[in-house]
């Protein structure tokens, strides 16, 4: 029989790849969408390009919000789930310092109203709940890698309410026998990430650093460390999850690491650049031999042209205290092998093979549209 699954933040990064995953699966698949002045939902609407018209037709979206109880438990009482997916956060861990409230309100009890309502709409025995929980909870960690045993330590507004979510699901599974798994994602990126995000922030400058439509990239601490996936495996881990026979926590990860500086010389490598690093702190840059753009060269669409163009070395990558946050996570790696072992989960998209896409990805569609213009 077909599953109806409902998300909450559908719109986002991995709620456009879990909706695609599901729809492939065979799933009716319901989202929560926001009203926003302007659209937001363009990543689903270009992911939905790539699909049949019979898989798009099985995906409704409803207008609501994670904040209005009333909203969440009138959807879930019609739409009757067999799975949730809570997926909906304020997910900035820098901007959470600024909006701490809102922050809370979003990811602590957002994750409370959607067990509230499958207990109120008496589908405790119909409904199973995936909590979007984060390697975040860690944060100062206490050994390394980490796994599920490993002690919390959160370091931001965000990850404080994530730790409440994370706790209140373990607690309705154990208080009323609800269904309620979370899975403790590290990192996981995509050309789907937001734009504020340390990965997507990168590849997007190095795409427009070289073809001349930025001068340099500003970044805060390069020596913070990141177990980073690609949000497609991650998203596979979430069904799989929600799909065992039992409910539990699982740590979603790698187990590899690599430093932010480590990704801007791997973005640059990808089109075909060498950074050398010099100085320390506030006052290290990144050099590279970059090529220098005249009026007529802006339009030019081939990156093997880059090579034929006068080059200069100079700096292209500088920090900026604004964006260092005033508690760091400074290092994640995680040990996935309960998932291993239970889901039969394990990465399949190397590091080498996300850092290739993304920058590539930017890089085109740059190039691309400016071919258009
Ligand atoms: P994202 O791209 O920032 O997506 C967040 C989603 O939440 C968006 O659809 C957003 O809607 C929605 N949202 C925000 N506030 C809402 C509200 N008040 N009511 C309803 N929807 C709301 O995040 P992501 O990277 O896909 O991550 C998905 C989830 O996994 C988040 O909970 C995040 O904290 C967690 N997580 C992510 C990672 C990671 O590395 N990506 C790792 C661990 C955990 P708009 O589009 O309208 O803004
Ligand atoms: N965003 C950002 N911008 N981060 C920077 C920058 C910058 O200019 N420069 C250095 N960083 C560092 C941050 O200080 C952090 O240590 C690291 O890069 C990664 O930052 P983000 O990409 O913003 O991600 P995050 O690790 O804080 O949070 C993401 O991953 C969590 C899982 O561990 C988000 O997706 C969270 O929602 C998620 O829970």
């Amino acid at each position: 029989m077909e599953k109806t699954a409902f998300i909450t933040g559908v719109t986002g990064q991995d709620g456009t790849y879990l909706t695609k995953l599901l729809l492939q699966k065979g799933y009716s698949v319901h989202g929560l969408v926001r009203r926003s002045s302007q659209k937001n939902t363009y990543r689903l609407d270009e992911m939905c390009l790539t699909l049949k018209k019979e898989m798009r037709q099985r995906l409704i979206l409803h207008y609501g919000d994670i904040t209005d109880a009333i909203n969440i438990y009138n959807l879930i009482e019609s739409i009757q789930p067999n799975e949730i997916y809570n997926l909906a956060a304020q997910s900035h861990v820098h901007i959470s310092f600024d909006t701490p409230i809102f922050t809370s309100d979003v990811n602590a009890l957002g994750a409370l109203r959607i067990l509230e309502a499958v207990k109120n709409a008496n589908l405790i025995d119909k409904t199973r709940i995936y909590q979007a929980s984060t390697s975040e909870l860690f944060g100062q960690v206490s050994e390394i890698p980490q796994c599920e045993s490993t002690p919390f330590h959160p370091r931001s507004p965000y990850a404080v309410a994530k730790l409440y979510a994370h706790w209140i699901m373990k607690n309705y599974r154990e208080a009323y026998h609800l269904f309620a798994s979370t899975g403790i994602l590290f990192n996981h990126e995509s050309p789907l990430r937001t734009e504020n995000f340390v990965t997507r922030k990168i590849t997007l400058s190095v795409a427009k650093i070289l073809s001349g439509c930025q001068k340099n990239l500003c970044l805060g601490n390069l020596n913070a460390k990141r177990d980073w996936g690609h949000a497609w495996d991650y998203v596979n881990a979430m069904w799989k999850i929600l799909n065992h026979h039992q409910p539990d926590d699982f740590v979603i990860a790698t187990g590899q690491q690599h430093s932010v500086r480590e990704f801007v010389s791997k973005s640059f490598a990808c089109l075909g650049y060498d950074i050398r690093w010099e100085g320390t702190g506030l006052h290290e840059i990144g050099i590279s031999k970059v090529p220098v753009f005249r009026e007529e060269h802006l339009l030019f669409n081939d990156s093997s042209a880059l090579t034929d163009l006068p080059h200069e070395e100079r700096p292209v990558v500088l920090v900026d205290p604004a964006f260092f946050r005033p508690a760091e996570v400074n290092t994640l790696q995680g040990d996935y092998s309960k998932a291993k072992n239970l889901l039969g989960w394990h990465p399949t998209i190397s590091f080498d093979d996300l850092v290739h896409e993304m920058t590539l990805h930017d890089y085109q569609a740059l190039t691309q549209n400016s071919k258009k213009f």
